[in-house]
C-alpha cells in the first residue's frame, strides 16, 4: 500500500455517520438497494461507467467516533477495495470534534494498512491483489502533519505484521534458533543490540528452570536479549519479557491433540516483544527498553523433565514440577529474574500466552492483567486504551498464591484450575528481584484468535505491540 499526500485519482469516497445519511443521488441508491445506514464498518461500493466508482464508508454514530472506530471503518474500506481489486482510492479527511487531526490520520492509515495483512506464503497460488494507492488529503492540515501520521502508522504496522508473521509460522520454521536469527535480522539494522545466548551460556548463567523446560526437545533453547537505548541521558530502563515457547506439546503432562494443534503460537509474547522493539527503533522513541525472550520447545523425550521433579531456578528458589504443561511460568520465572536482577531493569512487564483459564475468563477479547504496582498498571491500561487493545485487571489477592505452595520445594509450578490465571501470574511475581514494579499480561486469548475481530485477522494478532509503543512514547 502506498500513500500519496494531496494526490488524486481512483475510487472516490464519502464518510457517512449513522443517522445522518443525507440523501443524495448515490446514497439514495444505496439506501434503496441495500439499506446502507452508515453503521460502523459498513461499506457500499458503486461501480460507475464514467469514473472509477464511489465508496461509502460508514463511521457509526457520530458521538461514538474515536480512533478505534476510524481504524475499523477504514479497515472495512480497504477490504472492500481489495474485494473488487481496485488499485487506487481518494480519501478526504476533515476535522472530527474532540479528536486530534494527527491521530485521526494515523488511525485512518493504520486501518487501511490493517486490511492488507496476509499470511499466504505457503499457498502456491496466491490471491492476486493490486497494490493500493491511497490519495490522502486533509485540506486544513499541514502536509508535514499528514506525513507524520502516515509514517507513524506504517512503522506500527511493520511491528504488528512482524509479530504476526513470527507467531503464524509453524514450529518447523520458527524454533529458538531461527527466532533469534529473525530478531537479529529485524533489529540490528536499527542499532538495537541483540545478544543471543546458547545452551552452555544459559547453564552458566544459571537459568535452570528455563533449561528444564527445554530438555525434551532436539531443538536447543536460546536466550534472546534485545537492548534499545533511545534515551541515553537516562539510566532508567524497562524490561519487557515475552513468553517464547515455539511449541508447547505439554511435555509428559501431554496436551490432547485438539489443544496441541495451534501450539506453535505459544510465543505470542515473544512476537509482540520483537515487533515492539522494531517499532521503537523505527520511531526512535525516547526510552530505554530491554526485551528478553527465553525461547524453547516443550516436548517429550527420554531427557525431558517430568511431573514430580524438583528443579532449581536462577533466583535460587526450588520448584516442584506439578505439571509439565505449566511450562511458560518456569521460563518466565528465570527471564523475569534475569531482567530485574542481572539486566538491572527498573520495572518489568511480561506478556505470555500463559493459561487456558484466561480464555475461559475473558475470551479472545480481553487480555488479563495482574500487577504489584497500581500506578504502573494504570499507565499500561491507558496505553492499551489508546491502542484499542483491551486489558482487564484480575485481583492480585495473596489467597490465590497459596495454591502455589509446595510440600517439598519453595514453590510449585501449578496452582490447579481454579483462578488459574491469577496463581500463574503470582508464580511469576515470586521471581521478581527486589519486588520491582511489575505488570503481567496473560494474552492466551488475544494473541492468536479463532475468528477475526474488527480489524484483527484470525490467527496471530500482534496484540499489544501498540500498547507497548504507546507506553514508551
Ligand atoms: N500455552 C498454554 C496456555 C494456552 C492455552 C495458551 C490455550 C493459548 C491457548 C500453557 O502453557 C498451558 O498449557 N497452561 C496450562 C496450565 C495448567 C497445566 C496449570 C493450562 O492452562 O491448561
Ligand atoms: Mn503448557
Ligand atoms: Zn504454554
Amino acid at each position: 500500500m502506498k500513500f500519496i499526500v494531496n494526490g488524486s485519482g481512483g475510487v472516490t469516497t464519502e464518510l457517512v455517520f449513522q443517522g445522518q445519511v443525507d440523501i443524495t443521488d448515490c446514497r439514495q441508491y444505496a439506501n434503496d438497494k441495500v439499506d446502507f445506514q452508515g453503521k460502523l464498518g459498513e461499506v457500499f461500493f458503486f461501480p460507475s461507467l464514467s469514473g472509477e466508482g464511489h465508496l461509502l464508508i460508514g463511521l457509526g454514530q457520530a458521538e461514538n467516533l474515536g480512533y478505534d472506530q476510524l481504524r475499523e471503518a477504514f479497515f472495512s474500506a480497504g477490504r472492500e477495495l481489495d474485494k473488487y481489486r481496485l488499485p487506487e482510492v481518494e480519501i478526504e479527511l476533515t476535522v472530527f470534534t474532540g479528536l486530534s487531526n494527527g491521530k485521526v490520520i494515523e488511525a485512518v492509515a493504520e486501518g487501511l494498512l490493517q486490511s492488507s495483512y496476509r499470511f499466504d506464503k505457503y499457498k502456491t497460488e496466491k490471491k492476486a491483489s493490486p497494490e493500493l494507492t491511497v490519495n490522502l488529503t486533509f485540506p486544513t492540515e499541514e502536509v508535514s502533519v499528514i506525513n507524520d501520521g502516515i509514517s507513524r502508522a506504517e512503522k506500527l504496522i511493520a511491528g504488528i505484521f512482524l509479530a504476526r508473521d513470527l507467531v503464524n509460522e509453524p514450529s518447523c520454521v520458527i524454533y529458538p534458533e531461527t527466532l533469534a536469527l529473525k530478531a537479529k535480522e529485524a533489529l540490528e539494522p536499527l542499532g538495537i543490540k541483540v545478544t543471543v545466548y546458547e545452551e552452555d551460556e544459559i547453564r552458566e548463567i544459571g537459568l535452570h528452570a528455563f533449561l528444564n523446560v527445554s530438555l525434551g526437545s532436539a531443538k536447543r533453547p536460546r536466550l534472546i536479549v534485545m537492548e534499545y537505548k533511545g534515551d541515553p541521558d537516562s539510566a532508567e530502563c524497562t524490561g519487557v519479557v515475552g513468553k517464547g515457547l515455539t511449541y508447547d506439546a505439554g511435555g509428559y503432562s501431554l496436551k490432547p491433540s485438539d489443544s496441541m494443534r495451534t501450539m506453535y503460537s505459544d510465543m505470542g509474547g515473544a512476537g509482540t516483544v520483537i515487533g515492539m522493539m522494531l517499532v521503537l527503533g523505527k520511531m526512535k522513541v525516547k526510552a530505554n527498553v530491554t526485551g528478553v525472550i527465553a525461547a524453547c520447545e516443550n516436548l517429550i523425550s527420554g531427557g525431558a523433565y517430568k511431573p514430580g521433579d524438583v528443579i532449581r531456578s536462577l533466583s535460587g528458589k526450588t520448584i516442584e514440577i506439578d505439571n509439565t504443561d505449566a511450562e511458560g511460568r518456569l521460563t518466565l520465572a528465570d527471564a523475569v529474574y534475569y531482567a530485574s536482577k542481572h539486566l538491572n531493569c527498573d520495572r518489568v512487564i511480561d506478556l505470555a500466552t500463559l493459561t487456558g483459564a484466561c480464555l475461559i475468563a475473558l475470551g479472545e477479547e480481553y487480555s488479563a492483567a495482574i500487577t504489584n504496582n497500581a500506578a504502573f498498571l494504570a499507565g499500561v491500561k491507558a496505553a492499551a486504551e489508546a491502542a484499542g487493545e483491551r486489558v482487564w485487571e484480575l485481583p492480585n489477592d495473596k489467597d490465590f498464591a497459596k495454591r502455589n505452595e509446595s510440600k517439598i520445594a519453595d514453590i510449585k509450578n501449578s496452582g490447579g484450575r481454579l483462578g488459574g490465571t491469577i496463581s500463574a501470574g503470582q508464580f511469576i511475581e515470586a521471581f521478581l528481584y527486589d519486588d520491582k514494579p511489575w505488570v503481567h499480561l496473560d494474552i492466551a486469548g488475544t494473541a492468536f484468535i479463532d475468528k477475526p475481530q474488527h480489524y484483527l485477522p484470525a490467527g496471530a494478532t500482534g496484540i499489544h505491540v501498540k500498547t507497548l509503543v504507546n507506553l514508551f512514547s
